[in-house]
C-alpha cells in the first residue's frame, strides 16, 4: 500500500493540511484530509514543502515480508527445515519428540533440553535438519500470506490404523500451495490394525502417489512410540533435501521469521526465530513485526547461549520491547531510526488492517490529536 492520507503528510512535514489541499488543488487534485494520494503525488507535495519523501514501503522486508533475495545464487549449503503436518493423533507430537532423541548431543549433557518451537537436530556427518514443531495449519497459512515460505518439507504424519482423514488432506493442500514436497510417515505400524496398503492407496486419489507405484514421493513407515525406522526417516528426508540443494547467503543482512513468542516474567519477550539467510548475531538490532530491540542474548534449544545463528537456525532472542507475532517477519537494520520508522510502519499497517481502512485510520489519529 504505498498510500498515505494528506493528515498523515500534514502532520509528518509539519504543513497545514489546507496548504498541501490547496497545493494539489492548483495541480487539478480534488482532495479532502481523509484522502489518500499516492506516493507519487505525496513526493510532489513534499517537494513544493521543501521535503522530501523516503518510501519505507519500498522494499519487502520494511513492508513486513520476507525480502525475495535469489537463495538460488548462494552458494552455502543450509540445513532443510521440515513441518510435521497432519491429522489429529496421528502421532505428530510423538515422532518429533522421538526425532528429538536422534540428536548425536542428545545422550550426552545438554542434549535438547527446553522445548522451543524448532529445534535442529544434528546427525552424524555434521548433518542438520531443522524442525519446526507442528505449525498449527493456520499458522502455517499465515507465514505463507507474508510470503514466508520457511518450510522446505512437509512431512506428512499418517497413522496406519486410521488412514487418510479430512486433516491429512488439508495438509496435502497446504503443502501444495506452499509448493513444499511431502515425505509421507506412515506412523504407528506397531499397531495391530495397521494398514500400509491401505494408506498408500487412499493417498493415491488425492495424487500422492509413491514411489514403488512411479510416483515421486517417499513413504516410511515409522512408529513413534517403538522409535522404529527413524534412521529411515531421516535418510528420505536429507535425500530430499540433497535434491533440493537448499542454499542460503550467511553474508546477507539477516532475516527471517517469528515461529513463536511469549512473554517471560523474568526475561521479558522472548521470541523464537528461523532465520532464513544471513547470520544474526547477538548486538544485532532486529525489527520483529512491530516490535524492535537489541539483542541481548541468543539461546539454542539445549539453552546454550550462541553469539550467532546462520541460515536454518532456530533461536529464542532477548531483547525485543514487545512482544511479536508468530508469523511476523524479522529484519536486522542499521540503526534506532530505521527500526522505529520501521516498527511505526508496521504498526499502522497493522491498525490499518484492523480498522478496515486507510481513512478511518487516519480519522482515528486526526481525533487523538484533537
Ligand atoms: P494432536 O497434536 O492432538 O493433533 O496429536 P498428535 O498428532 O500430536 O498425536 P500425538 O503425538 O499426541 O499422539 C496421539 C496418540 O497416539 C498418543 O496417545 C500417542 O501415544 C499415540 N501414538 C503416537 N505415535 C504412536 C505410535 O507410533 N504407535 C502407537 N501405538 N501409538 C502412537
Ligand atoms: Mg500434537
Amino acid at each position: 500500500p504505498d498510500v498515505i492520507t494528506v493528515q498523515e503528510l500534514s502532520n509528518r512535514m509539519a504543513v497545514r493540511g489546507v496548504d498541501i489541499i490547496k497545493f494539489l488543488m492548483k495541480q487539478g487534485l480534488m482532495m479532502k484530509i481523509n484522502d489518500v494520494i499516492d506516493t507519487d503525488t505525496a513526493e510532489l507535495v513534499a517537494d513544493e514543502f521543501g521535503m522530501a519523501v523516503r518510501r519505507v514501503s519500498e522494499s519487502d522486508v520494511e513492508a513486513g515480508f520476507l525480502s525475495d533475495a535469489d537463495d538460488a545464487e548462494a552458494t552455502t549449503p543450509r540445513p532443510p527445515v521440515v513441518a510435521i503436518m497432519g491429522h489429529v493423533d496421528h502421532g505428530k507430537t510423538s515422532l518429533l519428540d522421538a526425532l528429538r532423541t536422534t540428536d548425536v548431543a542428545s545422550g550426552e549433557a545438554g542434549g535438547i533440553t527446553q522445548h522451543i518451537g524448532a529445534y535442529q537436530v544434528r546427525l552424524p556427518d555434521d548433518q542438520k535438519v531443522t524442525f519446526l514443531d507442528t505449525p498449527g495449519h493456520a499458522a502455517f497459512s499465515a507465514m505463507r500470506a507474508r510470503g514466508a515460505n520457511v518450510t522446505d518439507i512437509v512431512i506428512l504424519v499418517v497413522a496406519a490404523d486410521d488412514g487418510v482423514m479430512p486433516q491429512t488432506i488439508e495438509a496435502i493442500q497446504h503443502a501444495r500451495a506452499a509448493n513444499a514436497p511431502m515425505i509421507v510417515a506412515v506412523n504407528k505400524v506397531d499397531k495391530p490394525g495397521a494398514d500400509v496398503t491401505k494408506i498408500v492407496n487412499e493417498l493415491l486419489q488425492y495424487e500422492v502417489i509413491a514411489e514403488s507405484l512411479g510416483g515421486d514421493t517417499q513413504i516410511i513407515e515409522v512408529s513413534a512410540k517403538e522409535k522404529t525406522n527413524l534412521d529411515g526417516l531421516l535418510e528420505a528426508i536429507l535425500l530430499q533435501a540433497e535434491v533440493m540443494d537448499l542454499k542460503a547467503d550467511p553474508e546477507h543482512s539477516a532475516e527471517g521469521i517469528v515461529i513463536e513468542a511469549k512473554l517471560d516474567k523474568g526475561r521479558g519477550p522472548v521470541a523464537t526465530v528461523l532465520v532464513k539467510r544471513g547470520t544474526l548475531k547477538r548486538g544485532d538490532l532486529v525489527v520483529a513485526g512491530s516490535a524492535f530491540g537489541r539483542v541481548r542474548a541468543l539461546l539454542d534449544e539445549r539453552n546454550a547461549q550462541l553469539t550467532e545463528a546462520g541460515p536454518s537456525v532456530p533461536v529464542e532472542i532477548l531483547g525485543l520491547d514487545s512482544t511479536p507475532s508468530p508469523g511476523d517477519v524479522f529484519a536486522v537494520v542499521e540503526n534506532e531510526a530505521r527500526a522505529r520508522e520501521l516498527t511505526e510502519y508496521r504498526e499502522r499497517q497493522r491498525r490499518e488492517k484492523a480498522t478496515g481502512g486507510i481513512n478511518q485510520v487516519s480519522l482515528v489519529d486526526m481525533m487523538s490529536k484533537l
